[in-house]
């Protein structure tokens, strides 16, 4: 028999139905609550709502699980390239070899940007937030490719997704006055990326492969996480049947703030000013726990985690032996360690289940890698797009899926007459 719940509101019994996925996790389907009883629920920061079915992403917050589909995050870090999880994500199963030749190609042949829309980069700063840049031209790409046709979707999925690496990359080099490198069909993904990242027009670059390594696993890691702020950003700009590309730039908006996709700047930006404050750890955990002082320890916590993030586990890692193969000493890495290591002995964060999360590792490595501390989110972006567009996809696909659009509990005056400006004193 289907499992139920009940509510009991003002002496009457609502029964609810039941939903439970595939890893036993339940939820109480209150769709229709309202229309019955008259009441909504109430869950500021959507922290116990459920805000959809998803077949992309499973994670169990108290046992550090994130699956891709049904695999172990682990396994796609280790063994995998970030092009074959993008094609995982977006299309439900890891592509053949033909398919993924097919794939590979696809977003090689499509990497560069129209000649016009290079004018665009014109129009901005050389001071502006890469994520501005980003941003704007991920919404300026709809005008460009608008849908035409039926298989416009797979389209421009292929576009963005081989574009949104060019886009990255030009805004930086607009930050600091250097000419766009062309994309180079021979080269993979990631190795595309830095090349155009890194090569200037009188000198040879050949993309060095732990950096190409190191990117890969950075990628694949932020590649996609459920209903997060900037992917359910994506299904609420997307639930209006908005296009492609002004779904994407609302995720990348999102992913901006320093809670989210930001924090991994704000980590470095908090480890400098550590050490050119002397150091001192303590001082700075005193802060985070001061409930009267702003200061957070960024790169700590999570909304679903509650024991550890296996991504800033595979991250810790990975940041020792990039550091090591590139022969960087970094001392910021030593201030992060410390950091963890007093922050995990503190009841304070102990109490709260606090736990250094993805970002806490990943700006050092990005940093080790020569990639400048505003470009971070950026690099976040480009990794979570095909996680985005998978949610997108999944979304546009369902049959079932309704507009967005959230309830509230009216705090605000009652009803009041208008007062003339003359009136009012
Ligand atoms: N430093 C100090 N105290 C913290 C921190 C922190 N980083 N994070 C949470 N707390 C405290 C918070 O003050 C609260 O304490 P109390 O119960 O006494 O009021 C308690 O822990 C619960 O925090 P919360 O803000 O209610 O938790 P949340 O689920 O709403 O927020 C978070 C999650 C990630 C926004 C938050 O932990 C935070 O601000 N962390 C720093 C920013 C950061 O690293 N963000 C990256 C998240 S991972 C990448 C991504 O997917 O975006």
């Amino acid at each position: 028999m289907d499992k139920t719940a009940k509510v009991v509101l003002d002496g009457q019994e609502y029964e609810l139905p039941v939903v439970v996925g595939t890893e036993d996790e339940v939820g109480i389907d209150i769709s229709k609550f309202r229309g019955t009883s008259g009441a909504i629920t109430l869950d500021s920061g959507y922290a116990n709502t459920g805000s959809c079915k998803s077949e992309i992403c499973f994670i169990d917050g108290e046992k550090g699980i994130l699956r891709y589909r049904g695999y172990p995050i682990e396994q796609l870090a280790e063994h995998a390239k970030f092009p074959e999880v993008a094609y995982l994500l977006i299309n439900g199963e890891l592509p053949t070899a033909a398919q993924y030749e097919s794939f590979r190609q696809d977003l090689t042949y499509h990497s560069m940007i129209h000649e016009d829309m290079k004018k665009f980069f014109e129009g901005f700063r050389h001071t502006a937030h890469p994520m501005a840049i980003l941003s704007a031209m991920v919404t300026s790409l709809s005008s460009y490719y608008p849908e035409v046709d039926d298989d416009a979707d797979d389209h421009n999925i292929i576009r963005l997704l081989a574009k949104v690496k060019t886009v990255a990359a030009y805004a930086y080099k607009k930050s600091i006055g250097q000419p766009f490198v062309q994309p180079q069909n021979k080269l993979a993904y990631c190795a595309n990326f830095l090349h155009m990242m890194f090569a200037v027009p009188t000198e040879p670059y050949e993309v060095d492969p732990v950096l190409e390594d190191a990117l890969n696993v950075l990628l694949i890691l932020h590649a996609d996480h459920e209903q997060n702020c900037s992917t359910s950003t994506v299904r609420m700009v997307g639930s209006s049947q908005a296009n492609l590309y002004a779904s994407m730039s609302a995720g990348i908006s999102a992913l901006w703030g320093p809670l989210h996709g930001g924090a991994n700047q704000k980590v470095i930006e908090m480890l400098n000013m550590i050490q050119q404050d002397g150091g001192g750890i303590d001082k700075y955990v005193a802060k985070a726990k001061d409930k009267s002082d702003p200061f957070r320890l960024f790169g700590f916590g999570h909304r679903v985690y509650k024991n550890f993030d296996p991504r800033a586990t595979i991250l810790r890692k990975s940041a020792e032996s990039v550091l090591d193969r590139l022969g960087v000493h970094d001392p910021m890495l030593e201030i992060a360690r410390q950091l963890e290591e007093v922050a995990l002995k503190d009841e304070y964060f102990i109490e709260r289940n606090l736990y250094p999360n993805v970002d806490f590792y990943s700006g050092i490595i990005y940093r080790a890698m020569g990639i400048p501390t505003d470009m971070f989110t950026v690099m976040f972006a480009l990794g979570r797009l095909p996680g985005w567009i998978a949610h997108w996809k999944e979304l546009r696909n369902d049959p079932s899926s309704r507009i967005n659009r959230p309830r509230q509990i009216y705090t605000g005056a009652g009803e009041r007459d208008y007062v003339g400006i003359a009136d009012r004193g």
